[in-house]
């Protein structure tokens, strides 16, 4: 039988796993990434992990029919080059090239949440409906734009619905882009437990203020247990993802949009949120019939979107 194997490269750790040809996920193996010791060096972890997951199964490295990556930052899909990711520290880094001299065989690269959408659009909450948007909220905010089951490049990067740019001038942060006032700086962990600091600094009445390292669930849990400051902060979130589904809905018209990463834990409380803005931002034509789900594969939506680089794209 021939396995594929996917790769999730994470701020913290490395993600590998093997999949058979329906994506069902066999077998996985977690180790740390070493993202303080450079690309070099996370490159070849990737490169040990990816054959330690093998070596630990019953299949031989012969069986392996495809392996893929996904990677956060800003990249040439089609040539896997990154050419820039802020989370990662990395410039100008030819990922595809060094994975495939490391490995010796085809490796296809592509973005982290465009691989997360490809594994929810073939497993997960997209299962069955060919045009989906999916969102992954954690660090950054990531995107994913799956049309008639196959991802959107673009020019080489599309998707990169984190640094759509609509927050108002006035109230515009520096992104790690280089750009200021984008989705990601309000709607991901990072803007989130921001805006809760800069609130208890500005002396606000929050719950938050007694916390010593405010995390996004912080700012979920305070909000569920009736924190006014913390339900600001959410909506905050909320409203931007949902207008910025609402200008989605008028240019692609996906059937469904899917939210996972760290955040869209939070559940109802950020999900009703999301809704009531889209549903006030959106026109009613281009908004009839679609939904705003959570993600269902959690953290494997990597992985298995990884190894279905090799059998959608
Ligand atoms: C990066 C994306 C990435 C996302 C989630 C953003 O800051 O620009 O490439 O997909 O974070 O990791
Ligand atoms: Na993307
Ligand atoms: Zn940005």
């Amino acid at each position: 039988d021939k396995i594929y194997v996917g790769v999730d490269l994470g701020g913290t750790s490395i993600k590998v796993g093997l999949c058979d040809i329906t994506g069902k996920l066999l077998h996985t193996y977690e180790g740390p990434t070493g993202t303080e010791h450079g690309a070099d060096v996370v490159l070849e972890n990737i490169a040990q992990y990816v054959r330690k997951l093998v070596a630990d199964t019953s299949y031989d490295w012969d069986q392996v029919a495809g392996i893929g990556a996904g990677i956060a930052g800003f990249m040439d899909i089609p040539t896997g080059f990154m050419k820039l990711s802020a989370n990662l520290g990395w410039r100008d880094v030819p990922v595809k090239a060094i994975l495939e001299e490391k490995l010796g065989k085809t490796v296809r690269i592509d973005n982290d949440a465009n691989v997360a959408a490809l594994g929810e659009a073939w497993a997960g909450a997209g299962r069955g409906i060919p045009n989906v948007v999916c969102y992954t909220l954690g660090t950054g905010v990531g995107g994913g734009i799956i049309i008639n089951n196959r991802i959107i490049q673009g020019n080489g990067m599309a998707g990169e619905l984190g640094h759509m740019n609509l927050i108002p001038d006035l109230e515009a942060i520096q992104c790690g882009c280089g750009m200021t006032g984008c989705l990601e700086t309000v709607s991901s962990a990072t803007g989130i437990i921001r805006m809760a600091k800069e609130a208890v600094e500005r002396g606000e009445h929050t719950s938050l203020a007694l916390i010593e390292n405010i995390t996004a669930k912080d700012v979920f849990d305070a909000a569920k247990s009736g924190d006014e400051v913390a339900h600001r902060i959410i909506n905050r979130a909320a409203l931007y993802l949902g207008k910025s589904m609402a200008m989605i809905a008028v240019v692609l018209n996906p059937q469904r949009f899917i939210v996972g990463g760290g955040v869209s834990n939070a559940g109802d409380i950020l999900f009703d949120a999301i809704r009531k803005y889209f549903d006030q931002f959106a026109v009613a034509t281009a908004k009839e019939g679609v939904d705003i789900v959570p993600a269902i594969l959690g953290n494997d939506a990597g992985v298995v979107g990884a190894a279905g680089l090799n059998l959608h794209s």
